[in-house]
């Protein structure tokens, strides 16, 4: 993968359709990236109820439903929307760049 000022390339946006999901490591962290009416989001890979991994999870309408216990999240914001969850899961940038997706940890 490819840094450029701590952003790192995950994908084309061409290869990356609308209601997708993409997981990856970046600077040894998991993340997950989401494509939502053609925008792209970007979660740390790591559900706050009891740390499973969201990308296990079913997503749809813009929310990811972790396979563990069930939570939801909104993975434009990361907010907790139903239990067991209520802490918000971190986000991650995530933006296009000549024709590309990139995510970078704050
Ligand atoms: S670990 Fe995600 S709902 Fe429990």
């Amino acid at each position: 993968m490819e840094t450029n000022q701590g952003w790192v390339d995950v994908a084309a946006v061409d290869g990356f359709p609308e209601g997708a999901m993409q997981a990856l490591i970046v600077d040894g962290k998991e993340v997950v990236v989401f494509r939502v009416d053609g925008n792209f989001h970007a979660l740390q890979d790591y559900c706050t109820h009891d740390g499973g991994d969201l990308s296990s999870g079913t997503f749809a309408a813009g929310e990811i439903t972790c396979a563990w216990h069930g939570a939801r999240f909104d993975v434009r914001t990361g907010r907790a929307l139903s239990p067991p969850a209520y802490e918000d899961a971190t986000v991650v940038e995530a933006r296009c760049c000549d024709d590309r997706v990139q995510v970078r940890l704050r």
